[in-house]
């Protein structure tokens, strides 16, 4: 695991879509793991900006995103299918079909569908407060697989900022399991802001602790980078 402190997050983005890039230069048919929610926003920015510049092609490139709230179909604005239509898809020239978001109908073959894709080159996670990684809440399996799973109190309020009432939150997402997430051959994941700089404190101790599901990524060895930007970082020692 390597570690790489950023001074602000549009720094990371850059530096990781600089990477993305270069990985697609070298096999324009990769499989992209992709996550919603604020924290990479700047990275699908810089992606943007970064593949019209350069001239990179999406057009051989599928993706397949870590989770889905459930009961919220694509047109509702706050289905994550719609927030990557938004920040990311509508800008590339990704092929119509070339799009996968778990479900409650593929829930118990999106694993396969991704084995099947030939398995996720590069993913892309962010991390919650409470450590949980996708909709990994804590204590989560470390053999899951694509489930089914209740948000916790924790997730429900910090995901209400987009919601115009918290009673509106879904109470329910599917999700890539630990297992399927660590799968990837590559992960990057984010961390940007002080509210994820405990989860990361914990996460960085360099074991696996059920209760942070981030954790996990300390089992695999190599091929996996935690990006932070300087408030993340508070509580690390150096
Ligand atoms: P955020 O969510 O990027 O909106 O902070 C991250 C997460 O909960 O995994």
């Amino acid at each position: 695991m390597k570690v790489i402190i950023k001074k602000t997050k549009e720094e990371i983005g850059e530096e990781i879509a600089k990477e993305i890039l270069k990985d697609i230069k070298e096999n324009d048919h990769l499989i992209l793991g992709l996550a919603t929610g604020s924290t990479p926003l700047p990275l699908y920015k810089s992606l943007i900006t970064q593949s019209k510049e350069e001239e990179v092609s999406f057009k051989n490139i599928k993706t397949f995103n870590l989770d889905e709230y459930c009961g919220l179909d694509a047109t509702n604005d706050q289905s994550y299918r719609y927030f990557m239509n938004e920040n990311l898809f509508k800008y590339l020239d990704f092929e119509p079909n070339s799009h996968h978001f778990p479900s409650t109908e593929n829930c118990s073959k999106y694993d396969d569908l991704i084995e099947e894709a030939g398995g996720i080159d590069i993913q892309i996670l962010g991390i919650g407060e409470n450590g949980h990684i996708a909709f990994n809440e804590p204590n989560t399996s470390l053999d899951s697989k694509t489930h089914i799973t209740s948000l916790t109190q924790n997730t429900i309020k910090n995901n209400s900022r987009f919601f115009a009432n918290v009673e509106d939150v879904p109470t329910k997402a599917i999700t890539m399991g630990l297992s399927t997430i660590l799968k990837a051959r590559k992960i990057y994941l984010i961390a940007t802001g002080k509210n994820k700089a405990e989860a990361i404190k914990t996460m960085l101790e360099g074991k696996y602790i059920p209760s942070c599901p981030a954790s996990a990524l300390n089992l695999k060895e190599n091929d996996v980078y935690i990006y932070l930007d300087e408030d993340a970082a508070t509580l690390l020692k150096e």
